[in-house]
């Protein structure tokens, strides 16, 4: 799509451009960004953050802000943010902040950012007591996802975004979850048609539920099924131990189960969707070592307990689901014993 990007990004008629990436992803991209870019008479400049979740700070937003401050980048300029989740995050924060909001490209590189991250206007960094604590809602002008750019991609990065494409399937449609059971092989190995349209697929499904609530006062938080108990396991191991997707995956089969105890999926639903996740290469076993008073304990601090109530995103069988907050403390301890 490199030939596409400079042609859509001229319909912006940015008065400036300010590309955001780090080392590695610049390093693969960015010649062919920046050729693009040059091929329509766009003029940019670039600033390259370091690489990793450690920098989504305050202090490296800062460092782009002192970038557009000093450039003289105005009202209509725009920034690009070429790279992952991390990327994507940061760089649509400086551009939201920025006079009050200028407008930002994201053209994601991995494929979590390309079926979640980049899509659906949160961004943001992390403070030193919680991930993603300081952030604002700044939907991008245009998404840019080139599928090919996958293919320099680690595995484990491209199973963190398989995982949140189970997701969609279990949530919200039914066909894509049995496209994805006789598809799961190709997407993990990203042959170009089958990931392109499981991109295509993920990103109208986040996109039509952030439509009907972007600020998650509803429907949005059907998007973190999975996250409950995904989340809690980053948090009781430091975030040393597991890649979120990882966690999301043992986190939805732990939603399952749960799922099924309330008598809401039955059996045969729920191995289909652990083995899905299985297939896929992906955990489903919470490891004995982690006791279920500190999942519990951590699932307590969650920012997405609503007045002291754990919330739940379960299924209503494969398709559909609702968030739930009636789950006794017993059933949640029962879900993590079954998912063991
Ligand atoms: N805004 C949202 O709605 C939203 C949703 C989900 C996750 N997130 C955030 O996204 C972040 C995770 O994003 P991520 O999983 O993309 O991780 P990431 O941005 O850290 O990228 C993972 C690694 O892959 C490298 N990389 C990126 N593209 C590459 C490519 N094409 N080839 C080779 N290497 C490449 C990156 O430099 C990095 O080292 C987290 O901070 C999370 O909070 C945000």
């Amino acid at each position: 799509l490199w030939n596409e990007t400079g042609k859509r990004i001229g319909l912006l008629a940015a008065s400036k451009v300010l590309v955001v990436s780090n080392r590695k992803v610049h390093g693969l991209y960015g010649p062919a960004l920046e050729q693009s870019l040059v091929n329509v008479g766009i003029k940019y400049q670039k600033i390259l953050i370091p690489d990793g979740e450690p920098f989504k700070i305050l202090a490296t937003v800062e460092k782009i802000l002192d970038r557009l401050v000093g450039g003289g980048f105005d009202r209509d300029a725009i920034v690009i943010a070429l790279g992952g989740g991390v990327i994507g995050d940061i760089a649509g924060f400086a551009a939201a902040a920025y006079m009050r909001g200028i407008r930002v490209v994201q053209i994601p590189t991995t494929l979590l950012s390309q079926v979640d991250s980049s899509v659906g206007g949160k961004t943001g960094v992390n403070h030193p007591k919680g991930k993603n604590l300081i952030g604002a809602f700044h939907q991008p002008s245009l998404v840019i996802a080139d599928v090919v750019t996958l293919k320099t991609l680690p595995t484990d990065e491209v199973l963190c975004g398989v995982a949140e494409v189970i997701k969609y399937g279990c949530i919200s449609s039914k066909q894509f979850f049995l496209y994805l059971e006789k598809n799961i092989g190709q997407l993990v190995s990203l042959d170009p048609v089958v990931t392109a349209k499981t991109v295509n697929t993920s990103c109208q499904i986040k996109a039509a539920v952030v439509a009907s609530d972007e600020r998650e006062a509803g429907l949005r938080a059907t998007l973190n099924f999975g996250h409950t108990v995904g989340h809690a396991l980053e948090a009781v191991t430091g975030y040393k131990r597991y890649k979120h997707g990882h966690a999301v995956a043992i986190g939805m089969r732990a939603a399952a189960e749960l799922s099924q105890l309330k008598g809401r999926i039955d059996e045969k639903e729920k191995e289909r969707i652990k083995n899905l996740i299985e297939v896929a290469g992906l955990p489903v076993q919470i490891p004995e070592s982690l006791t279920t008073d500190a999942l519990m304990a951590a699932m307590g601090q969650d920012k997405k307990v609503s007045r002291g109530v754990i919330r739940f995103v379960l299924l209503d069988g494969i398709g559909s689901c609702s968030v739930v907050d009636d789950v006794s403390v017993k059933e949640i301890a029962e879900s993590i014993r079954l998912s063991r």
